[in-house]
């Protein structure tokens, strides 16, 4: 691992799809279609494509669709998915670095929950890296193209998701790797991006079917589907195993659950934040 990764992203990539899907596919085809090509002649960037579940889900929408990832367990998952796909193009490479793509190729460029990974725990002030993404996202990106970052509000993070409750500490320290929404539309402003729009799809769920396993947190694939369980410490992760333990035994587990999920409907996981190049 890198200085900066947190997440042991070469074990992760062997569970990740158990428990990570797809979310707002929806809202990416509604903003690529927003742009001037037709979608089966756009180029698409997956910045930090992790296993690819992303493109898989576009392959069949979208023209050409470029995944670029840093971690090479993810880039395997995603290559298995997409071999024999000509249209796909996956890459190893760091978004800490200048994009490999020349100026002016994409229609589109999404971004989705990498933001967090890219800044170090002594570096969270001024976002720097997210910055400097920004600048290589303008560049790389057709005129009128649009970036696309799905990510997650500071509330979010805390109520979202069920488990978030179990360990708060690990929640905080997080938190401040993901920029603030209104400090991302800021920079998107600041860049140069126009028409900056906000979604937030409250029905979506990073997790899919295995969201609300009762006994989840006591297995690792299963808090491998959410970074912030390896920023707990030891005795942290303990208690909240004592927590699960002793809700499941006491059957209070479906009532602590549908208070958790009566918050997370109001607000969901994610939050979609998009903008236009001049
Ligand atoms: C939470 S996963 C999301 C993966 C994928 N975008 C998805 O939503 O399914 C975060 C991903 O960011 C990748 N990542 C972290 N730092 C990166 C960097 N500097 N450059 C490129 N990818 C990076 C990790 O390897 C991991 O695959």
């Amino acid at each position: 691992m890198n200085k900066i990764e947190y997440e042991n992203y070469h074990d992760t990539s062997k569970a990740y799809d158990n428990t990570r899907i797809s979310v707002g596919i929806e809202i990416f085809l509604g903003c690529f279609a927003s742009t001037p090509r037709p979608l089966p002649e756009q180029k698409i960037l997956d910045a930090g494509c992790g296993t690819g579940n992303y493109i898989q889900a576009l392959k069949k929408k979208v023209g050409h669709l470029y995944g670029l990832e840093l971690n090479e367990g993810m880039l395997a998952q995603a290559r298995e998915k997409c071999q024999n796909e000509n249209h796909i193009q996956l890459e190893q490479g760091s978004l800490l670095e200048p994009l490999p793509y020349h100026n002016d190729t994409f229609d589109g460029m999404m971004c989705n929950q990498v933001l967090h990974h890219l800044l170090a725990a002594l570096n969270q002030e001024n976002f720097e890296p997210v910055h400097k993404l920004i600048k290589e996202a303008q560049r790389v990106l057709r005129p009128q193209g649009v970036l696309v970052f799905n990510t997650s509000s500071h509330r979010q993070l805390y109520d979202g998701f069920w488990w978030a409750d179990l360990i708060p500490n690990a929640v905080g320290r997080i938190a401040k790797r993901f920029p603030p929404i209104e400090i991302l539309s800021s920079m998107l402003k600041e860049v140069g991006f126009r028409k900056v729009g906000i979604v937030v799809p409250v029905d979506a769920v990073l997790q899919g079917e295995n969201y609300l396993e009762p006994m989840g947190p006591l297995k690792k694939d299963f808090r491998d589907g959410d970074s912030t369980w390896s920023l707990a410490t030891d005795e942290e992760l303990e208690q909240a195993f004592e927590r699960v333990r002793t809700m499941n035994q006491e059957d209070s587990m479906v009532h602590y659950l549908e208070t958790r999920e009566n918050l997370r409907k109001n607000i969901g996981q994610t939050t979609f934040v998009f903008a236009y190049k001049l």
